[in-house]
């Protein structure tokens, strides 16, 4: 509590901002990372947890502040990594937690410490980024606050987080398995929503609002208890909200209340009032909610499946305005989630989000313009994401360290296409639906400001085209635009762009058929995965990969290294 002494004498001698900048914590964290019995949903399955918790502890830290996680891989037989996602890792790309890509996974009984600066407020989360870990429930909730003595640009009473998540019955690497085998098995929907780790598999909450829906037992299981979110009536709470979903594309709604959204992975935007939000995976919003309610009644806060045909029951929590008591069951049904087809209400809402006063502006031009056509194709009678018809697949060695080293030759020798042919039908199934496998690396040269237009597609079926959250490692990007089609770059296209306030974001979706483009500046030395967020299509090879200025890297240490080329080259005495 309060500013360390030296802090409060450097305020007397400072100016405040410096003094704010004097008060950065360094915060310590040790971590087991094991496997172990949970019923996220009421039934029992095995959970990757953290120190026994699922979802893994909330780690709360101020702007500025270095984060030490000292973690300890205690599975039995598989490797760990653990991505901050939305932290940019400025100076620190061996801490991004990737593997294959930024270190080498954390063996089992071994122990890996994540050093790294969160430097901007906002709310973010962690996550297993190693097969598909994270699907397994390795993940949890990371909360920036502005820097001691600074404000939010807005005012509110108090604080509620909401990490939203789905849940599969089986267990990942039999969902591996599936994805994978020919012929293909396609995993399904989730079983469950989560909010804060806990859902309800086969029963409503809300029976009593729903005919024919089955009454949930009493919460006899702590583990599956329905979430109470108490306040107070006449209060504004700040809600953060983030999706780590699998698969599942959301829309949360909270019954008779609007949500203002103050602020989108990390950013602030320019506020705007909603009824709902969509949330795709990777993405995290505040939204500001007044209590100005009846308040005899408590509310639902309902979480529901959008873009694909919902199998999956709404995840329901309580927003228990005191001093009713939290059992009491909210007069009205919980909000309806808009139909999951309707992209014109999640346009509507995706087009809103405009960066607030303040945001830096994009650079007004591009030094160079990456296409990405994302095409669902076939591959050896498997089933394959591809990017400009090549479907990623990672390293043996992982790139940050063996680029770093110039093991060259663990790079293919061929540059991934920058473009894809104008001719391209995005409205059909890919004519020749064949592909191959690569590295996908795009190398950037330091500072250029690249513009990367994502090309949704038809996948392999007639008349479908999935909705894609694309999530890039190590930076915000400027969302300049989106459009439906084919993306032309004509004067109608230009059109389209914003390059007044667009909003900065680290996760972008690309709607059925449409493109979505984007602008960054690579000024941020390391290797940095960018991929659809959805986690059976990133295992299925959605993805590139940016190796950006890696001679500029700083020293990567050892342990990130341990593994592969770059241990032998080690071994053998090379310097990183
Ligand atoms: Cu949250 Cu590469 O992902
Ligand atoms: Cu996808």
């Amino acid at each position: 509590m309060g500013l360390p002494l030296l802090a409060l004498v450097c305020c007397a001698l400072m100016a405040w901002q410096h003094c704010a900048a004097e008060a950065a914590k360094a915060r310590h964290f040790k971590w087991e990372i094991s496997n172990m019995f949970w019923s996220p949903d009421c039934e029992e399955k095995v959970v990757i947890g953290i120190n026994g918790q699922f979802p893994g502890p909330t780690i709360r830290a101020r702007a500025g502040d270095t984060i030490h996680v000292q973690l300890k891989n205690a599975l039995h037989t598989e490797g760990v990594v653990i991505h901050w996602h939305g932290i940019r890792q400025i100076g620190t790309p061996w801490a991004d937690g990737t593997a294959a890509i930024s270190q080498c996974a954390i063996n089992p009984e071994e122990t890996f410490t994540y050093r790294f600066v969160v430097d901007k407020p906002g709310t973010y989360f962690y996550h297993g980024h190693y097969g598909m870990q994270r699907a397994a429930g390795l993940y949890g909730s990371l909360i920036v606050d502005v820097a001691e003595g600074k404000e939010e640009p807005f005012k509110y009473d108090g604080e509620l987080n909401l990490l939203l998540s789905d849940w599969y019955h089986e267990s990942i690497h039999t969902q591996m398995v599936a994805l994978s085998s020919k012929p293909f098995r396609w995993i399904g929907e989730p079983q469950s929503l989560l909010i804060n780790g806990r859902g309800q598999f086969n029963c409503s909450l809300a029976a009593a609002h729903t005919q024919g829906a089955n009454q949930c037992a009493a919460a006899v299981n702590t583990q599956c208890a329905p979430v109470v979110f108490p306040v107070q009536p006449n209060k504004t709470y700040r809600l953060r909200v983030a999706s780590t979903t699998s698969l599942a594309s959301l829309n949360l709604a909270i019954g008779n209340h609007k949500l203002t959204v103050v602020e989108a992975d990390g950013n602030y935007v320019d506020p705007f009032v909603v009824d709902d939000i969509d949330l795709y995976s990777g993405d995290s919003y505040s939204v500001l909610l007044t209590t100005d309610q009846d308040t005899s009644s408590n509310y639902w806060v309902s979480v529901g499946v959008r873009g694909r045909l919902p199998k999956t029951a709404p995840a329901l929590a309580v927003l228990n305005y005191g001093p009713n008591r939290a059992s009491k069951l909210p007069a009205l049904a919980p909000p309806a989630t808009p139909a999951w087809d309707d992209y014109d209400h999640s346009k509507a809402f995706t087009y809103r989000i405009r960066a607030r006063a303040g945001t830096p502006p994009p650079p007004a031009t591009a030094d160079r313009r990456i296409e990405l056509l994302n095409t669902q194709n076939k591959m050896d009678g498997h089933i394959k994401w591809s990017i400009n018809n090549v479907s990623m697949v990672l390293p043996a060695t992982p790139y940050l360290g063996s680029l770093k080293m110039g093991l060259k030759s663990t790079l293919a020798a061929a540059r991934p296409a920058e473009t894809f042919s104008r001719g391209y039908d995005v409205t059909l199934p890919p004519p020749n639906p064949n592909t191959t496998v690569g590295d996908n690396v795009y190398v950037l040269a330091h500072n250029t400001t690249v513009d990367v237009v994502l090309q949704n597609a038809n996948a392999l079926s007639r008349n479908v085209s999935e909705v894609h959250p694309w999530h890039l490692h190590g930076h915000d990007f400027w969302v300049l635009g989106y459009g439906d089609g084919a993306y032309r770059g004509d004067a109608a296209d230009e059109a389209r762009l914003n390059l007044r306030d667009p909003p900065l974001r680290n996760t972008a979706v690309i709607f059925p058929y449409g493109w979505t483009l984007l602008r960054f500046v690579a000024d941020n030395p390391g290797v940095w995965a960018f991929h659809c967020h959805i986690e059976p299509h990133l295992h299925m090879g959605m993805g590139v990969i940016f190796a950006e200025a890696v001679d500029l890297v700083g020293k990567v240490p050892n342990e990130a290294v341990s593994c592969g080329a770059t241990a032998t080259a080690l071994m053998a005495g090379a310097h990183m």
